[in-house]
């Protein structure tokens, strides 16, 4: 009989025959085939990884997930990198990290103010709303479709205490000026880079400036574990805070499967406890279990080896989608990179101007009939959708700066097409083609 070294060679060569015949590649038929905004970019390594992992069976933390840890701190040249079950429960993890009794002043207390935009995605905000911090909303600008460092100042109050912005569809906020006002307050920095990842700023990787920066895993991010996230930091004591959080609030910090890492498992001392009290059963913090399985991981590691061409591709598409609209910039605003930076594109942008003929409904309607998906910005004007019902009435747990004019501008005109590496140039031609069309019949 094969032993199961064998049999799982064998598995895996079936695995890779089986992919060529579940995954052929999809011809393009213009008007027949979907063209979506995003997806899942695999071959076969994807399948072996993750039937690999499902052989060894051990489906918690393990080999991969250590792997997948391990490189992508290498990639982005972080200290530290803990996979989470998602970007939001990345977001959930970096915000309650702050709020450790053991950051002393510096914590972030509920109450405490923490400065945003309105113009983002949900769990950007929600963690700090959930504790009971109050988020401060300033304006974006476009066409970066970023922070409006300009409002920074004014949103500034005495219980300020943190920034939490995500760099917008893959396009780095500015950095130069949030990281020192950050500094000059002395206000902790979370990037949510879960649309940015590859995007780099003045040389270096967005998700390397702040405090702590997150980054999501999803389907149709630059890379996908199906769900799945990661949080990046640098300062080795919030590492410790954002591990104890992710796995139960515990004190230890023994691998799953591992026991007396710190080699004085029962010789421990706290105060109320009984001396020498098991350190696999301490409590330092109210925590969630929010860990990655491995096989999720198992396809987070081969989409790894293909980062780099995502990235690329990523870049090339949105160029080319921008060269063939350059011509309706009288009636389009089309996406700018923010100076400084490279960004790794989640998606291209596009606001329908005042003076066109035509509203953004009319052409993202012409695009949903041609079979182009698109997407809207996230949540438009956060401020303005149900879950803020409540405070909204109430007149509590939120602030507003300025009059979000972009933010609701946004709202009401924006929208964007993918740009992720599925599409191949029929296929962007397609979507450019039917947005040229559409503008010259509207314009007759
Ligand atoms: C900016 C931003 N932050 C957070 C998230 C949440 O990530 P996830 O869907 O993995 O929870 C997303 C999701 O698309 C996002 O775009």
């Amino acid at each position: 009989m094969a032993n199961a070294e064998q049999l799982r060679k064998e598995i895996l060569e079936k695995t890779r025959e089986y992919y060529k015949v579940a995954f052929p590649e999809k011809t393009f038929s213009p008007g027949e085939t979907y063209v979506n905004y995003g997806g899942r970019f695999f071959d076969h390594e994807e399948l072996e990884y993750l039937v690999d992992s499902s052989l060894d069976f051990w489906l918690t933390a393990g080999r991969y997930c250590e792997s997948l840890e391990e490189q992508l701190q290498k990639f982005l040249k972080t200290k530290a990198c803990l996979l989470t079950t998602s970007g939001s429960s990345a977001n959930l993890l970096a915000f309650m990290t702050l709020t450790a009794e053991s950051l002393g002043e510096r914590r972030v207390k509920p109450g405490d103010e923490v400065i945003t935009v309105a113009a983002g995605f949900p769990t950007t905000v929600s963690p700090s709303i959930q504790y009971g911090a109050v988020p401060v909303f300033v304006d974006v600008e476009i066409p970066s479709y970023n922070i409006d460092i300009s409002q920074l100042e004014a949103a500034l109050s005495e219980k300020t205490k943190a920034v939490m912005v995500a760099h917008t569809l893959g396009n780095p906020f500015n950095l130069k000026e949030v990281h020192a006002f950050c500094k000059k307050h002395k206000l902790w920095l979370i990037e949510d880079n879960c649309d940015a990842l590859g995007s780099t700023y003045d040389g270096k990787y967005t998700g390397t400036y702040g405090d702590l920066a997150t980054c999501s895993f999803y389907p149709a991010h630059h890379m996908t574990t199906g769900e799945g996230g990661a949080v990046f930091v640098n300062n080795p004591y919030l590492k410790k805070i954002t591990l104890s959080l992710r796995d139960w609030g515990r004190d230890c910090w023994c691998p799953s499967g591992k026991d007396n890492t710190c080699g004085k498992r029962f010789e421990w001392d706290f105060s109320q406890l009984p001396k020498g009290y098991d350190h696999k059963y301490v409590y330092s913090h109210f925590g969630y279990n929010l860990k990655m399985t491995e096989m999720q991981a198992a396809v987070g590691c081969a989409q790894m080896k293909k980062l780099p061409t995502i990235i690329e591709r990523r870049k090339q598409n949105h160029k080319f989608i921008k060269e063939q609209l350059l011509n309706y910039q009288d009636v389009l605003t089309l996406p700018e990179a923010e100076p400084l930076s490279d960004p790794s594109w989640f998606g291209f942008l596009i606001t329908v101007k005042d003076n066109a003929s035509f509203s953004k409904a009319d052409i993202v309607k012409h695009l949903e009939r041609n079979l182009i998906q698109t997407r809207n910005l996230f949540a438009g004007n956060l401020i303005k959708h149900p879950c803020f019902d409540g405070l909204r009435n109430r007149g509590e747990g939120y602030r507003v700066v300025g009059d979000l004019k972009n933010t609701d501008s946004i709202m009401n005109n924006t929208f964007w097409i993918g740009v992720y590496p599925g599409l191949d140039e029929s296929r962007l031609k397609y979507m450019t083609d039917k947005i040229s069309e559409y503008i010259e019949n509207e314009s007759q």
